[in-house]
């Protein structure tokens, strides 16, 4: 086992993003909005920094951006390790968890079984139940309460259906290995019936993870309700590796029916870029809504990180941050219903705030050209670009002069880069040092981007929401530099505005 020693500049650790203090992460889990507090539980291994003894590892937040961790939620034991799931409060104590006055909040959980367990090698579905808000939670005697005999039946996401069908918990989970996502009723979450499944369908480049499934209002109006089903899935992401899918349809409390479906069965490599991605950066996985989130906002966290080379990533003591977390919304966009994304959390609340750089109208002439004031290795970029006749246009971000992310757009062949092969360290993994693309158009003549910089990572939205590209990086801690580039030509930076966080 790697021990876990506190080094002497911990260069890596976000100024904005949750990273354990000295342990490893992955999935968020058991998002949910309670008593005020926003929980969010995860992947964890209380012992090292590297994936392995998975349990929940547990940290609150009343902003959704100061985060303050506590004591393994869910531990592992010499049965089971406790794989990804979701949080349910279960206000009319359906479960019979609760006591008197208080009712309980239901951890639904993967238990992957290992020696000595007589279940040995098989995933199953588990319950843990906490009485003082999400802080202690007891596993239930009788688990697990839902076992196919599989070895890849996992990451249960359960939330309350109240509808025409009925009012009852359903839950969504993987057949990981079948790229199906299979959703179960239950009334009281101990005795599950299976309601149908979802799948094959688009992206099935890897095994179907983490799904989730929620409704959400189109274009804001509570009387055109449509329901996302997100799969993530790894590998076989549009730029390589982890990465997560949505489709957008319909469900009648049984079947989940999608109007969104490109290809059915294994995918056709040829229409990746068809399917519909929640990121197209490298960096953004497991993702999974919160439940309860106040004011019917539907708010998301992904694992900032790829398994391609997640247990190699150069942070330390701790490893594997989360990104930022996200507010998603659905708008049609050339008549189709697509997802569009925000920051949710207000950082004008942070200290250190305050916008410290702006332009207006700029030519960009060709090359690069540092922005004396800008630097910066905590910053939100809003930046407007119009193309003129460089081939390539956009910002460099955790600059050096040697080093640097490029965040740049190509109009002619319509796409927007983040090139990370200079962005610091790249040598951990061989895949690491890429340059990553997702298709975009401009609007009204200009392309718009907000660009969301930390200690080590760059999470890029663009066409107001509609694509995301989130990326790691490893820079050295002095290279804050910031610059316009152009190649090839000029372009126009019709605004820049940067907002420092400490
Ligand atoms: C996704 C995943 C889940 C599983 C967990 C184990 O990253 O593989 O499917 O529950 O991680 O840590």
């Amino acid at each position: 086992m790697t021990a876990v020693t506190a080094t002497t500049a911990d260069t890596f650790r976000p100024a904005l993003h949750y990273a354990a203090r000295n342990t490893w992460l992955n999935d968020p889990n058991g998002l949910i909005h309670h008593e005020g507090i926003y929980h969010l539980y995860y992947q964890n291994n209380p012992l090292d920094n590297v994936w392995g003894n998975m349990s929940w590892g547990h940290a609150t937040s009343p902003d959704l951006l100061t985060w303050t961790e506590h004591p393994v939620a869910i531990a592992c034991d010499e049965t089971e390790d406790v794989f990804s799931g979701s949080v349910v409060f279960d206000r009319a104590n359906t479960s019979g968890f609760g006591t008197g006055a208080r009712a309980p909040l239901v951890a639904v959980y993967t238990s992957a079984f290992k020696e000595p367990s007589s279940r040995d090698g098989i995933q199953a579905q588990s319950l843990a139940y906490s009485l003082d808000g999400g802080y202690n939670w007891t596993k239930y005697a009788g688990n697990p309460v839902l076992d196919r005999g599989s070895a890849n039946f996992r990451d249960p996401k359960v939330f309350r259906y109240d509808g025409d069908a009925g009012s009852y918990w359903v839950m969504v989970a993987v057949e990981a290995n079948d790229f199906k996502v299979v959703l179960y009723k239950s009334n009281d979450l101990k005795s599950w019936e299976l309601l149908s499944s979802f799948g094959p369908a688009n992206a099935t480049g890897g095994v179907w993870e983490c799904p989730d499934l929620f409704p959400l209002p189109v274009d804001g109006d509570p009387d055109n309700l449509k329901w996302v089903l997100i799969v993530n899935l790894n590998p076989g992401g549009p730029n390589n590796g982890s990465a997560g899918q949505y489709f957008v349809g319909d469900f009648d409390g049984v079947k989940f029916t999608s109007v969104t479906t490109v290809t059915e069965g294994p995918q056709d490599p040829a229409r990746l870029a068809e399917y519909q991605w929640l990121d197209w950066g490298r960096d953004y996985y497991a993702a999974v809504s919160f439940s309860d989130a106040p004011d019917n906002r539907r708010l998301m966290i992904g694992w900032m990180n790829n398994w391609e080379y997640a247990n190699k990533i150069p942070t330390s003591p701790w490893r594997g941050p989360m990104s930022l977390v996200r507010e998603v919304s659905l708008r049609t966009i050339e008549g189709n219903p697509r997802m569009v994304q925000h920051v949710a959390g207000d950082l004008t609340s942070l200290r250190g705030h305050g916008p410290s750089f702006s332009l207006e109208a700029v030519e960009i002439p060709d090359g690069q050209h540092v922005l004396t004031g800008a630097a910066g290795s905590a910053q939100r970029i809003d930046l407007s670009l119009v193309p003129g006749t460089a081939e390539e246009m956009g910002i460099v971000v955790r600059g050096n002069g040697v080093e640097g992310t490029r965040i740049g757009i190509r109009p002619a062949e319509g796409y927007i880069i983040v090139d990370r092969r200079e962005s610091g360290q790249t040598d951990f993994h061989e895949s690491f040092a890429s340059v990553d693309t997702a298709p975009i158009q401009t609007r009204n003549g200009a392309y718009e981007l907000t660009i969301f910089v930390d200690r080590c990572s760059v999470e890029v939205f663009a066409k107001e929401g509609e694509v995301t590209l989130t990326e790691l990086i490893f820079p050295s801690r002095s290279s804050t530099g910031v610059s316009l580039y152009a190649v090839g030509g000029t372009a126009i930076a019709n605004k820049l505005s940067v907002t420092q966080y400490a």
